[in-house]
C-alpha cells in the first residue's frame, strides 16, 4: 500500500542518469550482498528447473525399464531440490532484508539529519504529519526499488530466459503454442495493474486526509477547539466521509487484485490445457514422449507468472525510483542558515550585538519548500515586503534593551534574527563584532539564550528538559537554576518533583509556570545574551511577580534584548528602542522618550500595554 504502481503518477518521469548515479551511491556499502541476492536468484532460477527435467526422466526412463533403485533416485533428487530451493528462499530473503533495511537505515538517518538543518520557514511551511509519513513512504519506497524490484525484476527475466529455454530445447512445437495464448492475457493485465495503481494512489490519499484530521484534531488544543466550537458532528462528518473513501477504494482494490489473480491462473490452466490437448496427440502420434509431455506441462507454470510480472516492470521500476529521487530532493534542499565555509567559532563571548543597516524580509515559499511537499505546504503567497526596513542598533555588552512596537512591527523578527533562525536580506548583524554569517551557528547559539512567548517543552520529565540546556547539568544544578527562576517550590510540590513528566507541549504547567520552566532552563545554558520575547505578556499579577523575579536574576551580567508590553518591564530596562513599521522610530530611556513627547509618551499616557502602540499611518 506504500508505494502505489501508479501509471499516471510515473507518467513523463525519466529515470535520470543522476538519480541513478546517487541511488547505486547509496547502495553501494551493500554491493557484494546485493551480488548474493542476484546469485541467489538465479541459482533458485535454474533449480526450479530440475523437478519438470526429473519427472520426465521417472516417466520416460524410470518407469518403462522397470528400474527401481532409478525411481528411488530421482524421487530423492527431488527432496534434494526442494531442499535447495528452501534453502535459496532463506537466503534471499535475508540478503534482501539485510539490503532493505540497512538501506532504510542509512536513508532514515540522513533524513533526520538533514530534516533538522532546514531552515525555519520550512518547519512554518510543512505540515509535520505529512512531512513525517512522506518521509517514510519515500525511504521504504527507495528501499523497495532495491530489494522488490531490482529482486522482482531480475528474478522474473531469469526465470523466464532459463524456461522459455529449456522448454524449447525440449519441444519447440508446444513452447510456441504455449505463447500463443499470452497476449489473450498480457493486455488485460497490463490494464488491470495500471487500474490497481490509480486505486492504491487514490487509497493512499484517502489515507493521508484520514490520518491528517486525527493527527490535528487530536491534541490537546485541538481537541479542545473542536470541544468550544461545538464541532464534533461536523468533524465526524468529515471524517466519515475519508473512511468512506478508504473503505471503497479498499474493496475496489481486493477486488481487482483478485481479478488479476484469477485471471493469472486461468490462463495458467488454459496454457496446460493447450499443451495437453495438442502434446497429448503427439505422444499418441509417437513424436514425443509422455514424460517430455508432462514437463512441459510443468514448465508452462513457470512462464506466465513471470511475464504478468514483467508487464507492469517499467511502472514499478519509475514508482521505485521516483522514491528515491524524492529523498534526493530533500537531501539537496538548501540549508538556509548554513555555516559558511571557513566559518570560525565564537569563543569567550562578551555579548555584544550590533545591527547594522538591516534588512529583512521572509523568504519566499520557493526557496524554502521542497516541490514534492509542496502539495501539502501551507499557503505560498510570497511575501514581498520588507519586515525591517533599516534597523541599525547598538547592544552593549551587559545593556538591557527593551524592544517595544505594535503587533506585527517586526518585533519578534528582529530577535529572530540575533540566534540566526533566520539570516539578515541587506545589512549586517555582530555579535562581539563579529558578521554572524562568519561563525559556526552553534558556537554563535551557544551563547544565546532564548525565551519565547509560549516556551516549547518535550513530553519528558522536567529535569530532562532542563538537562536539554546542559546534559552535563547535576540535580543541584538544576536546583540552583531553579530557585533563580522562581520556579523550584513549584516542582517541588509536585508528586515526582524533577522526574515529572510534563504533557505534550508541556500541558500540565500554567504559562507563567511554563514561563519560569524556560527561563530556568536558559539559566542552565548559562548564555552571554538572552532574547525574551513577550515573556510576561499573558500572566496574572502574581505569576508576573515571579516571572519578574526571575528575569531580574536572569538578566544581571547579561547582555537582553526584552520585547515587553508591561510599563513596570520597560522602565527597568537601560534603553528603550521603538520599532515602527520594521524601523526604529524611537530610542532612549523612559525619562527621554517622555520629553520626545512621541509615539512613546503617547503610549504611555494612554496607559496602554505595548503591544497595542498604534502603527503610523
Ligand atoms: N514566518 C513568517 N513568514 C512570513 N511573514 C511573517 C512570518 N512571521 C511574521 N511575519 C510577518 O512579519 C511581520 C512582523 O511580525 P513580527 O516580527 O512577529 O511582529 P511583532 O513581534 O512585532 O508582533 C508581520 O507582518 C508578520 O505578518
Ligand atoms: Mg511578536
Amino acid at each position: 500500500m506504500l508505494m502505489p504502481r501508479d501509471a499516471d503518477a510515473v507518467k513523463g518521469v525519466r529515470l535520470r542518469r543522476e538519480t541513478l548515479r546517487r541511488a547505486w551511491r547509496f547502495s553501494s556499502p551493500y554491493s557484494r550482498r546485493i551480488v548474493g541476492f542476484l546469485a541467489a536468484i538465479c541459482a533458485a532460477a535454474a533449480l526450479g528447473l530440475v523437478p519438470p527435467l526429473l519427472f520426465r526422466s521417472i516417466l520416460d526412463d524410470a518407469i518403462p525399464a522397470g528400474d527401481r533403485g532409478l525411481i528411488t533416485g530421482l524421487a530423492a533428487v527431488l527432496v534434494v531440490a526442494a531442499v535447495g530451493d528452501a534453502a535459496l528462499a532463506i537466503v534471499q530473503r535475508w540478503l534482501s532484508a539485510s539490503i532493505g533495511e540497512g538501506l532504510i537505515y542509512d536513508l532514515r538517518v540522513a533524513l533526520f539529519d538533514k530534516v533538522q538543518r532546514m531552515p525555519v520557514a520550512f518547519f512554518t511551511r510543512t505540515q509535520t504529519g505529512a512531512l513525517i509519513s512522506r518521509l517514510n513512504n519515500d525511504v521504504v519506497g527507495a528501499q523497495t526499488a532495491v530489494t522488490s524490484t531490482l529482486g522482482s525484476v531480475v528474478s522474473n527475466v531469469v526465470v523466464l530466459a532459463f524456461t522459455l529455454t529449456a522448454m524449447f530445447a525440449l519441444e519447440w512445437r508446444l513452447t510456441l503454442l504455449s505463447l500463443v495464448v499470452l497476449p489473450l492475457f498480457i493486455a488485460p493485465a497490463k490494464r488491470v495493474g495500471v487500474r490497481l495503481g490509480a486505486i492504491a494512489h487514490e487509497q493512499m490519499e484517502h489515507n493521508a486526509a484520514m490520518n491528517a484530521q486525527m493527527s490535528e484534531r487530536f491534541n490537546v488544543a485541538g481537541a479542545i477547539l473542536v470541544k468550544l466550537f461545538g464541532r464534533r458532528s461536523a468533524e465526524t462528518e468529515v471524517f466519515s466521509a475519508r473512511a468512506r473513501g478508504v473503505r471503497d477504494t479498499g474493496i475496489k482494490s481486493a477486488l481487482f487484485g483478485r481479478i488479476f489473480f484469477v485471471a493469472l491462473g486461468l490462463v495458467g490452466a488454459m496454457g496446460a490445457a493447450a499443451i495437453y490437448g495438442v502434446g497429448a496427440h503427439l505422444v499418441v502420434d509417437g513424436s514425443i514422449s509422455a514424460g517430455t509431455l508432462v514437463a512441459m506441462a510443468s514448465f508452462i507454470t513457470r512462464v506466465y507468472q513471470p511475464l504478468t510480472g514483467l508487464t507492469n516492470a517499467r511502472v514499478e521500476v519509475m514508482t521505485a525510483f521516483v522514491s528515491f529521487d524524492r529523498v534526493f530532493e530533500v537531501l539537496d534542499a538548501p540549508e538556509a542558515v548554513a555555516d559558511r565555509p571557513g566559518a570560525y567559532d565564537l569563543v569567550g563571548a562578551r555579548g555584544a550585538v550590533e545591527f547594522d543597516d538591516v534588512f529583512f524580509r521572509y523568504p519566499p515559499a520557493s526557496e524554502t519548500t521542497v516541490a514534492s511537499l509542496e502539495t501539502v505546504g501551507a499557503g505560498s503567497s510570497d511575501p514581498d515586503v520588507d519586515v525591517l526596513r533599516g534597523v541599525s542598533l547598538s547592544v552593549l555588552p551587559g545593556e538591557t534593551v527593551a524592544i517595544v512596537g505594535a503587533s506585527g512591527s517586526g518585533k519578534s523578527t528582529l530577535a529572530s534574527l540575533v540566534p540566526r533562525l533566520y539570516d539578515v536580506t541587506a545589512g549586517t548583524l555582530r555579535v562581539d563584532g563579529h558578521d554572524v554569517r562568519d561563525l559556526t551557528a552553534d558556537t554563535l547559539r551557544a551563547v544565546i539564550g532564548v525565551v519565547a512567548q509560549d516556551p516549547h517543552l518535550f513530553h519528558e520529565s522536567i529535569a530532562d528538559n532542563l538537562l536539554y540546556a546542559r546534559p552535563g547539568a547535576t540535580r543541584a544544578d538544576l536546583v540552583t537554576a531553579c530557585t533563580a527562576a522562581r520556579i523550584h517550590d513549584t516542582i517541588a510540590a509536585l508528586p515526582d518533583g524533577y522526574d515529572t513528566v510534563v504533557g505534550e507541549r508541556g500541558y500540565r504547567l500554567s504559562g507563567g509556570e511554563k514561563q519560569r520552566l524556560a527561563i530556568a532552563r536558559m539559566l542552565l545554558k548559562d548564555p552571554a545574551i538572552i532574547v525574551l520575547d513577550e515573556a510576561t505578556s499573558h500572566l496574572d499579577n502574581e505569576n508576573e511577580a515571579l516571572v519578574q523575579e526571575a528575569l531580574e536574576a536572569a538578566l544581571s551580567g547579561r547582555t537582553a534584548l526584552v520585547i515587553a508590553h508591561r510599563l513596570s518591564t520597560i522602565r527597568d530596562a537601560d534603553r528603550i528602542v521603538v520599532i515602527d513599521g520594521g524601523r526604529i522610530a524611537e530610542q532612549g530611556t523612559h525619562d527621554e522618550l517622555m520629553a520626545l513627547d512621541g509615539l512613546y509618551a503617547d503610549q504611555v499616557r494612554a496607559g496602554g500595554t505595548f503591544g497595542a502602540v498604534a502603527p503610523s499611518p
